[in-house]
C-alpha cells in the first residue's frame, strides 16, 4: 500500500500545506451575509456526512422556484421536462433528444444497465464503486464482472479492458469514483473510452464532474458529440444541493437513448424539475457550493495530517481517508460523538468516507475525529 508516511506528508503538501489547527484555528469562518444568502441549515443531530450531500441546498432561488411551481402540481410533467431538456442539450451540446431526465441519477443508472443486460450478458465494472447499477442489473440476471481499484485506488483500465468478451454488454466507469474520491487522467480516460466504446457500451458516471479542480478535464459527453457508444449520467443531487428532490439525467447518442428511454419508470416532477432550471441558472450558489466544498476539504486534509491518517486526494466532496480502525467501530464511536460517517466500501474496511457538510458540520466532525483518536 503506497498510503505510507511518506505519501501522507505528500499528499498533504499538495492538498495545500496546512498546518493545524487544534481548535481548529485558521478557519474561514461564514460570514453572516454568506449565512443568510445561502441559509445553511441547523447542524443536524448526528451530523450526516454519510451520503455525499451538500446541505448548502437547495439555493434560495431553487426553493423559490419551487414555491412558484406550486400551482402546477396538477399538471404531468411532461411539457416541463422538456423545456428541461431543451436547457441542458444547450447546456452540453447535444440533442435534445439525448438527453433523458430521470428520478435522480440513480433511475439512469438502473434503467442503463437493465436496458443492456436483461438478456443476461455481463457489466464490467470497479471494487468498490457506486452500486446502484450493478446491484439493480444482478437482480435482473446480469453477471458483474469486478475488478479491484489498484494500489493508488484508481481505476486498472488496462485489466478492465482485458476482460471484455462477447459477453460484455457495459463497462461501468464512476469517474471520479465514489468511494475512493480519484480521478482517471484524462487523455487515458479519453483513449480507453473511445477504444472499449467500439467494442461494448462505456458508461461513464459523472455525478462528481462539477467537483474536478481542473477546468479542462473532459467529460464523456465529448465521445457521445462524436456519436461513439457511451452513455453518461449527471445528477443535481451533489453541487446543486438538491438530492432529496430526485433528478438527474442521462446523455447519450440520440439512437441509444431512445431505447433507454423506454425503461423510465419514475422520471421526476413538476417541482424538482422547476427547481433544476433555476438551478442551471444560479451560477452564485454553484461557485458558492464549489468554494465551501473546497474549504471543507482543506480542514478534513489539515485534521488527517494531524493525526497522521493517510487519504487520498480528493476530486470530489468526500474524502477517502484510512481510518486504521474498523469502519463499523469508528462508525459507532463518531456517532457517540454526534457525527455520522460513511458505511463499509469492501474490500477497505479499515477505510473511512467522509462527506463534506457545511463548514460548521466539519469543524465538528474534526473535533469528534480528534477525540475519538487522542
Ligand atoms: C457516483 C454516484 N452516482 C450516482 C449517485 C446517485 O445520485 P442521485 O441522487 O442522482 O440518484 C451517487 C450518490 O451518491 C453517486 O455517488
Amino acid at each position: 500500500m503506497e498510503f505510507n508516511r511518506r505519501q501522507w506528508l505528500k499528499t498533504a503538501s499538495l492538498a495545500g500545506g496546512l498546518t493545524l489547527i487544534n481548535g481548529i484555528s485558521g478557519i474561514q469562518a461564514l460570514t453572516n451575509d454568506e449565512i443568510k444568502k445561502f441559509n445553511p441549515r441547523k447542524l443536524n443531530n448526528p451530523i450526516k456526512l454519510s451520503s455525499n450531500e451538500n446541505p448548502y441546498g437547495p439555493s434560495d432561488r431553487v426553493r423559490n422556484a419551487v414555491k412558484n411551481a406550486f400551482d402546477d402540481g396538477c399538471r404531468y410533467p411532461y411539457g416541463y421536462a422538456d423545456e428541461l431538456a431543451d436547457m441542458l442539450a444547450k447546456k452540453h451540446g447535444v440533442e435534445k433528444e439525448s438527453i433523458i431526465i430521470t428520478g435522480g441519477s440513480t433511475e439512469g443508472l438502473k434503467i442503463a444497465g437493465i436496458t443492456f443486460t436483461a438478456d443476461g450478458g455481463e457489466i464490467i465494472a470497479a471494487k468498490p464503486t457506486f452500486l446502484a447499477m450493478m446491484q439493480y442489473a444482478e437482480m435482473w440476471g446480469a453477471n458483474i464482472n469486478w475488478v479491484p481499484v489498484d494500489k493508488n485506488m484508481g481505476y486498472d483500465l488496462e485489466e478492465i479492458e482485458k476482460r471484455i468478451t462477447n459477453k460484455t454488454k457495459m463497462v461501468f466507469l464512476c469517474n471520479p469514483n465514489n468511494p475512493t474520491s480519484t480521478l482517471l487522467p484524462a487523455d487515458t480516460l479519453v483513449d480507453f473510452c473511445s477504444s472499449v466504446s467500439k467494442k461494448t457500451i462505456v458508461f461513464s458516471d459523472e455525478a462528481y464532474y462539477e467537483y474536478i479542480d481542473d477546468p479542462n478535464y473532459p467529460s464523456m459527453v465529448e465521445l457521445v458529440k462524436k456519436g461513439e457508444n457511451v452513455v453518461v449520467s449527471k445528477t443535481f443531487s451533489k453541487v446543486y444541493g438538491m438530492a432529496g428532490m430526485r433528478i438527474g439525467y442521462l446523455i447519450a447518442k440520440p439512437e441509444l437513448a431512445q431505447i433507454i428511454r423506454r425503461n423510465v419508470v419514475a422520471m421526476s416532477n413538476v417541482y424538482a424539475i422547476e427547481g433544476a432550471k433555476e438551478a442551471l441558472r444560479d451560477k452564485a450558489f454553484f461557485k458558492f457550493s464549489l468554494e465551501k466544498t473546497k474549504e471543507a476539504k482543506q480542514l478534513i486534509y489539515a485534521t488527517l495530517n494531524h493525526l497522521e491518517l493517510p487519504y487520498v486526494k480528493s476530486s470530489t466532496n468526500f474524502i477517502f481517508f484510512k481510518s486504521g480502525r474498523n469502519i463499523d467501530i469508528l462508525g459507532k464511536q463518531m456517532l457517540d460523538k454526534g457525527v455520522r460517517i460513511g458505511r463499509a466500501f469492501p474490500p477497505f474496511y479499515d477505510w473511512c468516507r467522509i462527506s463534506t457538510g457545511t463548514i460548521e458540520e466539519v469543524v465538528a466532525f474534526n473535533k469528534a475525529l480528534i477525540s475519538v483518536y487522542s
